[in-house]
């Protein structure tokens, strides 16, 4: 489902990602921890073409995200368009529209990107907030809802657009340890479905539940990855032992 090879990514002079490679199958949960600062949100941030990369192969479900030297212009908007389709993204802040109630955020893509008819577009909502145990708050607005709340708002919005594959960003990191638990549901939930997902999470029962893979971001590359008891039992890398004491210590 995702194949990467060799992403290179620079802002101005400082190279942030420095060859990543990483494959996904269709149905696998993969989980990113690392550092703060060592690429994690860029490297997702290019997965669903929110960011341009320098050099390296992305192919996401069979459509190959070109390099910006590659792919520019007009290939580069029906690419990018094609991308945030098939890729569901879910961050840490929610990114929730204020002035629209959570049954509303969720309509939104459909209607306008979909070109879904109300009726249709508002039955996809209510099945998807129902899926997210949201089916009660359907006409909160966001300010309303509490931040598990509105994260499951957000999941369902995401899923509204119908992906082929989900990228959450430390999407729980945000929230207190009951809300925590809500949307980690959640996330069990569509992994148990067999939806493709990436998350970078430093929620460890979490992955060790539900991933297949542990990759371990270091220095904008991948320096270990594995099984989940096998990284976080018997770490390879002296950089995993310490990220893992730190995330445990925290
Ligand atoms: N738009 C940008 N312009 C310039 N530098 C950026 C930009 N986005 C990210 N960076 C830099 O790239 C590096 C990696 O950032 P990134 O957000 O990918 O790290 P991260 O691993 O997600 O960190 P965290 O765990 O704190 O979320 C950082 O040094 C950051 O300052
Ligand atoms: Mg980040």
């Amino acid at each position: 489902m995702i194949e990467v090879d060799g992403l290179r990514k620079s802002f101005e002079a400082v190279e942030v990602l420095r060859g990543v490679d990483l494959s996904v199958a269709r149905g696998e949960v993969a989980a990113i921890i690392g550092p703060s600062g060592s690429g994690k949100s860029t490297f997702l941030r290019c997965l669903n073409g929110l960011e341009r990369f320098d050099s390296g192969r992305a192919v996401v479900d069979g459509l190959s995200l070109g390099s910006e030297a590659e792919t520019y212009g007009r290939a580069w908007a029906r690419i990018h368009r094609q991308v945030c389709l098939r890729v569901g993204m879910v961050f840490q802040s929610f990114n929730l529209f204020p002035h629209r109630s959570a049954l509303e955020n969720v309509m939104e893509g459909p209607l306008s990107v979909l070109g879904l008819d109300r009726a249709e577009a508002e039955a996809r909502a209510r099945r998807l907030l129902d899926r997210v145990g949201m089916s009660d708050r359907l006409h909160a607005m966001p300010r309303q809802l509490s931040g598990g709340q509105q994260q499951r708002v957000a999941i369902a919005r995401a899923l509204a657009m119908g992906p082929r594959a989900m990228l959450f960003d430390e999407p729980t990191s945000a929230l207190d340890p009951h809300m925590t638990a809500e949307v980690l549901a959640v996330m069990s939930d569509l992994a148990a479905d067999g939806l493709t997902m990436v998350a970078v999470t430093h929620a460890m029962a979490f992955a060790r539940r539900v991933a297949k893979t542990v990759h371990v971001f270091g220095d904008g590359r991948i320096i270990e990855s594995g099984p989940p008891e096998q990284v976080f039992e018997d770490p390879r890398e002296e950089a995993t032992r310490l990220l893992l004491s730190n995330v445990q210590a925290a």
